[in-house]
């Protein structure tokens, strides 16, 4: 198995290799605070954040700092880039301060596929979002939080529902399922919002998609990436493609209900299901951290 020292694509990973991030996850859940501290001392993480984010940025700082990483967030805002410089000159000055991660989110997909190119292959280069195209850690921090809640991933009925086209989330998501033996993957969108090749099954309509599901993925539209969407569409979101109560009933009594952040309350998910028992958001967002901080040990030991 061949290792690898950065992650741009979730599908660079095989079962194996996830599975063992996840075992390094459980590892770190069971050491103490202060030994999991001292595992990457004297290394330094930089984090371009090319697009806004809350969740992924911030679990990205915790999980370096809990290993003993220095962190450095680039205010983007502030840059230089705002005086002309290209993407290439800023990553090969932020490297020469001997950056050891440089964990980036951009709107253009495959940037970071192109930072590792122009870093020679030495720096770790982690992929925090590009575009339409990828998501790989929050696939990895979605794929454990099943495991661990729901258990054999092959098993179970995984339905996704909302603006899966734009989803990098969805996307990868797909991607990681496939990866770890699932093929009881659903999706459901509007005809507009479904990606035009994937290894998922397109439900016929929501209550086939939540029949019986065991875990359902619910979707923000991704607004700044659909050039125009129907009003017709936009307006009757919540009764077409939003969960509510009434519509979880179709699912498992055990189903567990998912979104990966932001939430638009009233939109795609009713605030008494993502408050509800059944949702497990924060706790994709606790898992985000741990992964993070896996998967930092794995591409940096
Ligand atoms: C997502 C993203 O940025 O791709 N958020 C996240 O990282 N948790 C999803 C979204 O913006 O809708």
């Amino acid at each position: 198995m061949n290792k690898i020292t950065s992650l741009y694509d979730i599908k660079q990973l095989t079962e194996a290799q996830i599975k063992n991030i996840f075992s390094i996850a459980q590892k770190i859940e069971q050491q103490p605070t202060a030994t999991v501290k001292q595992w990457q001392v004297g290394k330094t993480a930089m984090a371009l954040f090319f697009e806004n984010s809350t969740r992924t940025l911030s679990s990205f700082q915790l999980a370096c700092q809990r290993l003993g990483m220095d962190f450095l967030a680039l205010n983007i805002a502030h840059s230089s880039t705002q005086k002309g410089e290209t993407l290439r000159d800023t990553v090969q000055s932020l490297d020469a301060m001997n950056c050891d991660a440089m964990i980036i989110r951009h709107p253009e997909n495959h940037t970071q596929q192109q930072v590792a190119e122009w870093l020679g292959g030495q720096t770790c280069v982690i992929n925090g979002g590009d575009g339409t195209n990828q998501h790989p850690t929050q696939a990895l921090l979605d794929l454990y939080t099943i495991e661990r809640l729901r258990g054999n991933i092959k098993d179970l009925k995984i339905s996704i529902i909302g603006d899966i086209k734009h989803s990098r989330v969805a996307n990868s998501l797909i991607d990681g399922l496939k990866i770890l033996g699932n093929n009881n993957t659903h999706i459901f969108a509007p005809p507009q919002l479904l990606p035009e090749q994937t290894s998922a099954q397109p439900a016929s309509d929501i209550n086939q998609a939540l029949e019986q599901a065991d875990v359902v993925v619910m979707l923000r539209i991704q607004k700044e990436r659909i050039a125009n969407l129907p009003s017709r569409i936009l307006d009757h979101w919540h009764d077409h493609y939003g969960l509510d109560e009434s519509k979880l009933k179709l699912a498992k009594d055990n189903a567990i209900v998912m979104h990966p952040g932001p939430i638009n309350r009233g939109i795609e998910i009713s605030s008494q299901v993502a408050d509800g028992s059944q949702s497990v958001i924060l706790q994709q967002v606790k898992n985000g951290v741990l992964i993070r901080q896996a998967l930092l040990q794995y591409l940096l030991d």
